[in-house]
């Protein structure tokens, strides 16, 4: 199977008013005229990445993985069904609601919602940022990355690379916990599984990193983000795998969110996955 890339993200947010302040006036993200109470927010050429879900319990809803036509979904949908997942067809209402021509969607074994889609709908009017951010990384690349924790953690991680084609970049054992990062493309990782017992969560969305282009807009972010009191998770630091320049803040609906720059690409021809010794080479205190 190859999916193309992370298309779109679904968030369920008990205050989305308060959600959308913080995408627009935090995240930079431009806001796309949605269908009653639910948002959408753009960052670049799609129609939407981020899709807004008035919701009682807070957390992420769904997460829409490309494929490159309606065929290959057809296909990807026949080789989950045959592991053994149960696999369904997205009514007409999810289609309008995602701007897609086709998806189909089934639960990893963290209960998870996975959604496999092609024909996302985009727009040729360039993307604004209400906050003047030039530009985000994403286009061909996915929206970013998203790390989900699971209590069955060696069985999704499987899930992943034997069913939905992922390929592991690096891993990372119990220091200070368990963690597998994964690619669809060659950003480093579109997801990364962590096991939930070392976060004593459940199956939850631990974040969603959106990645700009320029480092200077990390700073001026993190100056935002002092200056408006927005709940900090981690202090600004950088990773050892992806290298990723970044600070984690919470969002109104208590998933994190991971914003950073110079997340590095992997060489299919020359990368190796290895464990790695810990998650930052500096920054990044709790
Ligand atoms: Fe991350």
């Amino acid at each position: 199977m190859n999916i193309e890339q992370l298309g779109y993200l679904g968030i369920n947010a008990q205050q989305p008013e308060a959600f959308s302040t913080y995408a627009t006036d935090i995240l930079g993200l431009q806001p796309v005229r949605g269908d009653g109470d639910r948002r959408y927010f753009r960052m670049d050429d799609h129609h939407h990445r981020l899709i807004v879900e008035p919701a009682e319990v807070n957390g992420g809803a769904y997460y829409g993985w490309q494929v490159a036509d309606s065929d290959a979904l057809t296909a990807a949908a026949d080789e989950v069904q045959r592991s053994g997942v149960e696999v369904t067809a997205a009514t007409q209402e999810e289609l309008e609601v995602r701007r897609v021509s086709s998806m189909v969607h089934f639960q990893d074994p963290g209960g998870h919602r996975v959604e496999l889609y092609a024909g996302p709908s985009r727009t040729s009017d360039g993307f604004t940022s209400p906050r003047g951010i030039p530009g985000f990384v994403a286009g061909d690349l996915g929206l970013g990355h998203i790390v989900l924790l699971s209590d069955k953690f060696a069985e999704t991680q499987k899930f992943y690379t034997d069913i939905l084609g992922f390929d592991v970049s690096d891993y990372m054992i119990e220091k200070p916990f368990s963690a597998v990062f994964m690619r669809t493309n060659p950003r480093h990782h579109s997801i990364a599984i962590g096991d939930a017992s070392f976060f004593g969560a459940p199956n939850i969305l631990h974040h969603f990193l959106l990645e700009v282009e320029d480092p200077d807009d990390v700073g001026r972010s993190w100056d935002l983000v002092v200056e408006r009191n927005v709940p900090v998770t981690m202090s600004i630091g950088r990773h050892t795998n992806d290298n990723m320049f970044s600070f984690y803040v919470e969002s109104p609906a208590g998933v994190n969110t991971e914003f950073g720059s110079g997340g590095v690409l992997v060489d299919e021809d020359t990368w190796q996955a290895c464990e790695i010794p810990g998650p930052d080479v500096w920054g990044h205190k709790h």
